[in-house]
């Protein structure tokens, strides 16, 4: 039997026309737990993980895995086990690394707009740094951290305005976004912070978009970010880590991002040609990590040919699969079962939501027909992240494939737990 590999796709291969995950036949995953279905490889994420501990070997470093790409608690123990830290952007995702056996400690937390609780528990809980994103913030940090008698760890988020040269909804390290401290602003927030009674300056730390498939922008950042830390550390306010954020990019289509560990080897000569290569290095992850890990299994419902357009209609849609809807994303999709193809035709794949932003695929070219699986690839990222109940549809099973063993990480959500937060105005009707 022939074997062959997916590009792009570390551990999904047909083998003869049958497509598997590591050594798990997907078809049978979606017999036993229906579809819509997500499946993960571990190994896949391993492998991710290991081009940049390979490309940070020999050196201090924090891999902190940004949970917002996909925080299953079953994704999230797989890097708890291989020792990461955890970037986390609300206290929900500190309960979920707690609840995974992850540490906080290893935890640093970013997002603009952290309320007092959200403060007040990772505080509680022994985070090792706060993101900063903004001054208004670090007075609030400051006033809930003495407040409890204690010195939050800190790092500003600059904002290097460095063009990622991305989707401009994922651009972040342009001086016209939300995020981070602009660069004017930087060494006086830092004397501020240092300042603070209730705040304890640890770091720098920046994140300049998602899905970055260029070097250049990199190679920017780490330069503006080191004439940061210089200015800062000539007012005397030791930067005790450097942090450059996520953002590496995938391949969805053919995209052919840097590899993590060449990426990084090269960075890292520049620090140390400026004398920074012994200083504590973090990075944050996501996408690169479990984006090529994952795939969505999908059944196709009905086939609808017309004059203009055939559709094919799957019952994955844009609740399961936001990214083509919202960022015109591509992601493959492959038949299940590769068999010859005999009547290949050109087809629109959708899902059954109530729009006409709900497609999966444009202009796809597949054999199929009512009843065959499709599975859609790259999905490991951003999409149960941002999966939602549109349509009163129940978010998807997930299931973490190990070798030939499977787990069912997360059971389909039925309408009875969509239902339980929700009350009738009228006393004793309804549930
Ligand atoms: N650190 C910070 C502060 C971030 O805001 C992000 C992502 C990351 C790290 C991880 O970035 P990654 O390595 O995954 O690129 N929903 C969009 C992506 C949004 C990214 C938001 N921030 C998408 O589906 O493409």
């Amino acid at each position: 039997m022939t074997t062959q590999n997916l590009p792009g796709q570390p551990q999904l291969a047909y083998r003869g026309d049958t497509l598997f995950l590591e050594q798990i036949r997907l078809s049978d995953l979606a017999k036993a737990h229906g579809t819509p279905l997500f499946v993960y490889s571990k190994a896949s994420m391993l492998a991710a993980l290991a081009a940049y501990q390979r490309g940070f070997s020999g050196r201090d470093v924090e891999i902190c895995y940004a949970m917002k790409a996909n925080p299953a608690l079953g994704v999230i123990e797989v890097f708890v086990q291989a020792g990461c830290g955890f970037d986390i952007v609300s206290g929900g995702d500190l309960d979920r690394v707690l609840a995974a056996g992850g540490r906080a400690d290893k935890v640093i937390f970013s997002g603009v707009g952290k309320t007092r609780a959200e403060m007040r528990q990772a505080l509680n809980a022994g985070i090792a740094c706060f993101n900063v994103e903004s001054e208004a913030e670090l007075e609030v940090l400051n006033e809930v951290a003495l407040s409890m008698g204690l010195r939050a760890p800190m790092s500003l988020r600059v904002n290097p305005n460095v063009d990622p040269q991305t989707h401009p909804y994922i651009s972040t390290g342009l001086k016209s976004s939300k995020f981070g401290v602009a660069h004017e602003r930087v060494v006086p927030t830092y004397q501020r912070a240092a300042a603070l009674p209730g705040i304890k300056v640890v770091g720098i730390d920046c994140h300049i978009g998602s899905q970055i498939t260029q070097e250049e922008p990199y190679l920017d950042t780490v330069d503006r970010m080191l004439d940061l830390v210089e200015e800062v550390e000539r007012c005397a306010i030791p930067i005790h880590h450097i942090d450059f954020g996520g953002g590496l990019g995938i391949d969805y289509n053919g995209d052919t991002p840097p590899d993590a560990a060449q990426l990084w080897k090269k960075l890292l000569h520049k620090l140390d040609a400026r004398g920074f290569g012994a200083r504590r290095l973090m990075v944050e992850p996501g996408r690169s990590l479990v984006g090529n890990a994952g795939v969505c299994l999908s059944e196709v419902l009905y086939l609808k040919p017309g004059d203009q357009k055939n559709f094919c209609i799957i019952d994955a849609a844009m609740n399961d699969l936001p990214r083509p809807a919202m960022y015109q994303a591509y992601h493959q999709i492959v038949a299940l079962d590769a068999r010859p193809v005999s009547s290949a035709a050109t087809w629109e794949v959708v899902g059954p939501v109530c729009e006409s932003g709900d497609w999966i695929g444009h202009d796809r070219t597949l054999d199929v027909k009512p009843g065959e699986l499709l599975a859609v690839l790259s999905a490991g990222a951003y999409c149960m992240s941002m999966a939602s109940n549109y349509n009163s549809r129940g978010r998807a099973a997930e299931v973490l494939v190990d070798g030939d063993q499977s787990h069912l990480i997360r059971r389909r959500e039925t309408i009875a737990d969509q239902m339980r937060q929700e009350a009738l105005t009228r006393p004793g009707h309804g549930r």
